[in-house]
């Protein structure tokens, strides 16, 4: 793609948008976490960066100082996009507006996503370092933790009930609402579990179910020991949002947890979350993240 190509791409975007007036994010806390994982776009061949401030009607990145940007380039020879810094709900924006990059992606021809977050462990047998697989299906119950995930949602967090209607509008260009039973492919879930095999990963990738809270805060005691009994194995604060929109326009997605720090669910335990903690496993794991994504990318190419 060449900026030309882009800024067309963005004109058929802006005219859909010019009718959406939305309110201003208001930021509330440093969002560091967004950068976790951005050593992917760092290496990617032939890069071109375009920041969000030149696309029309992009969010903004908040912060100061805080990279916010479109990166094309190719992993091992294949077309790829990613976002350097991406949108949370605690900065103050819509959900759906937390999730428009995806609808642009798919503007652009992208057709698959790969959505990757730093994210506290719940379940005991995780490790900090660890990457579980995002499947909210397979396991049975599992659906159903997610309806009673979002009840409690609706029912405990004014802004989270708007988790339930992240698709939005309906464009020509996303397609009719999408089941989610499906969301989390499972040939690409799979290829994922043989490719850490390979890699010698082994019993460092899970696959199980993610949690998304509105943040900026971590988490109380008392809501981690909720999610772990309602079955959920990792909490965040994204990937939710833009994965539903995903599935709404139609993308074939992968989403994976690197496990920064293992949730404290005892109220005698001193040691709690912090940002740096997740920079500093974010940046351990940058080599291993890499590869991992790499082999999967050049197994969508092939697939
Ligand atoms: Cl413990 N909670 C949330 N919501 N997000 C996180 C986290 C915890 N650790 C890393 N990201």
């Amino acid at each position: 793609l060449t900026e030309a190509d882009f800024q067309h791409c963005f004109q058929q975007w802006n005219s859909r948008m010019e009718r959406c007036r939305d309110r201003q994010g208001e930021y509330i806390e440093g969002d560091k976490v967004a950068t976790v994982i951005g050593c992917l776009a760092d290496g990617l061949d032939n890069k071109i960066e375009i920041p969000y401030e030149v696309i029309p009607h992009f969010p903004r990145s908040t912060v100061q100082g805080h990279v916010g940007k479109l990166v094309f380039g190719h992993i091992t020879g294949v077309p790829v996009v990613c976002m350097k810094g991406r949108f949370h709900y605690y900065e103050g924006y819509p959900l759906w507006k937390c999730a428009m990059p995806v609808r642009v992606m798919k503007l652009l021809g992208v057709t698959h996503l790969i959505v990757t977050n730093a994210a506290g462990g719940l379940n005991a047998n995780y490790k900090v370092g660890d990457i579980m697989l995002v499947n909210m299906i397979g396991y049975g119950d599992r659906t159903r933790t997610q309806a009673k995930l979002f009840a409690y949602f609706k029912k405990n967090y004014q802004s989270c009930s708007r988790y339930l209607k992240v698709p939005g509008r309906t464009t020509s260009a996303s397609g009719p609402a999408s089941p989610m039973n499906e969301a989390y492919d499972r040939v690409l879930i799979d290829e994922a579990k043989r490719i850490a095999t390979q890699l010698g990963l082994g019993d460092s990738v899970h696959e199980g179910v993610y949690t998304c809270l509105g943040g900026p805060n971590f988490e109380t005691v008392a809501e981690l020991k909720m999610l772990s009994m309602l079955g959920a194995d990792t909490v965040g604060m994204s990937t939710v949002h833009e994965v539903i929109t995903a599935r709404h326009c139609d993308l074939t997605v992968l989403a994976f947890s690197l496990v920064t720090n293992m949730c404290v669910t005892s109220y005698q335990a001193m040691n709690n979350p912090n940002h740096e903690e997740v920079i500093d496993v974010g940046k351990m794991r940058e080599d291993v993240l890499r590869m991992f994504v790499e082999n999967i990318v050049r197994f969508i190419q092939k697939s």
